[in-house]
């Protein structure tokens, strides 16, 4: 895969190479990220971030990322407060915001929007999530956590087991996951959702026809055993036809400290895209695990600012000029991981 000048879309451009490619500049901007060093690599360039649904870590860490090169970063956040609101296309925008930026995020609540975006864009595109469709960026955080958890523990993706938890209908971030996951190998997938919210069937298929094995299950504690990482998902209520609708499924599946003692080998490595919802009759990832040393969430969190610095080193064509705009930290700065 040839990043430069590229759109990033969809997890299916990616193949093995070109995954482990964003993982190693991902490792390279550890200490920008640590805030041992700063880089002005990107002085003078100008992200746009368009966020046209809720967000915090994915709008809040592509805008930091781009920041920590040395970008400055103009951001919309609301439909209402942009032209769209106006009545104006995706074209249209797409070809007034790429005059005026050197690369553009984009989060968008139609499936498909931001590859339409991207056809009308001068400047590369990258996808922040479109709808229940896709969210690369994430998956590529995801893997890259997965890989670093479980290499302390002396494994490789594969081979790994993965149960992923919850709305696996419409969480994109499930979708690119499972895709992302295509390119590995051996790999066993317990997939633990309602059946109405189960993984839907072409991404199934992907999974099968990749050779992995996939086992479906209603029951939360009979599906988490044995597995080497839960991933564990919010309803994404959002995307439901109605609120009612929405409400049959909160609080069915939660996972606590006394269900994984439980249930799970002591290492089980926990995640979870976040936000995770807190609100008392959802929970689906108690705050009583916030002390257990397995749960990768704010590692996870980390690990997304070196992907998406990574990302945007690629498309920009920075990766080896990176360090030679190093400069040393002016200020006090104690940053640990995790
Ligand atoms: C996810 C998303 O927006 O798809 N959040 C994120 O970007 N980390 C998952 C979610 O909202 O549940």
């Amino acid at each position: 895969m040839n990043f430069v000048g590229a759109h990033i879309i969809s997890v299916d451009q990616f193949d093995r190479a070109a995954a482990d490619r964003v993982f190693e500049v991902a490792d390279k901007m550890q200490p920008y990220a640590m805030r041992n060093r700063i880089t002005r690599v990107l002085q003078g360039a100008i992200l746009s971030n368009m966020f046209f649904e809720p967000s915090t870590r994915t709008r809040v860490s592509f805008g930091s990322a781009f920041n920590l090169l040395g970008g400055e970063v103009r951001e919309t956040t609301e439909a209402k407060s942009s032209s769209l609101a106006k009545g104006e296309s995706l074209y249209d925008t797409a070809r007034v915001l790429s005059g005026y930026s050197d690369v553009i995020v984009m989060r968008h609540p139609d499936a498909g929007s931001v590859a339409k975006f991207a056809e009308a864009s001068r400047v590369p595109v990258i996808n922040g999530g479109d709808g229940p469709n896709e969210h690369p960026s994430q998956a590529l955080l995801d893997l890259y956590t997965m890989r670093t958890e479980i290499a302390a523990q002396g494994q490789s993706i594969d081979g790994l087991s993965i149960a992923l938890i919850g709305d696996l209908r419409y969480g994109r971030a499930v979708h690119s996951l499972c895709k992302l996951l295509c390119l590995y190998d051996n790999i066993r997938l317990h997939l633990i959702s309602p059946q109405e919210l189960a993984l839907p069937g072409d991404i199934v298929a992907l999974l099968k026809i990749a050779g992995h094995e996939v086992r479906q299950y209603t029951d939360m504690a009979e599906g988490i055993g044995g597995v080497d990482i839960l991933y564990v998902t919010r309803t994404q209520e959002e995307r439901f036809p109605s609120q009612q609708e929405a409400d049959r499924y909160r609080g069915l599946f939660r996972l606590n400290q006394a269900i994984y003692t439980q249930n799970c080998a002591p290492n089980t490595v926990i995640m979870h895209p976040l936000p995770r919802d807190s609100r008392a009759q959802a929970q689906e990832l108690d705050d009583d695990l916030n002390q257990n040393p397995n749960l990768a969430i704010f590692r996870q969190t980390d690990n997304g600012m070196l992907i998406r610095m990574a990302l945007f080193a690629l498309v920009l064509d920075v990766v080896d000029q990176v360090d030679n705009f190093a400069q040393p930290v002016t200020w006090f700065t104690d940053k640990r991981h995790g």
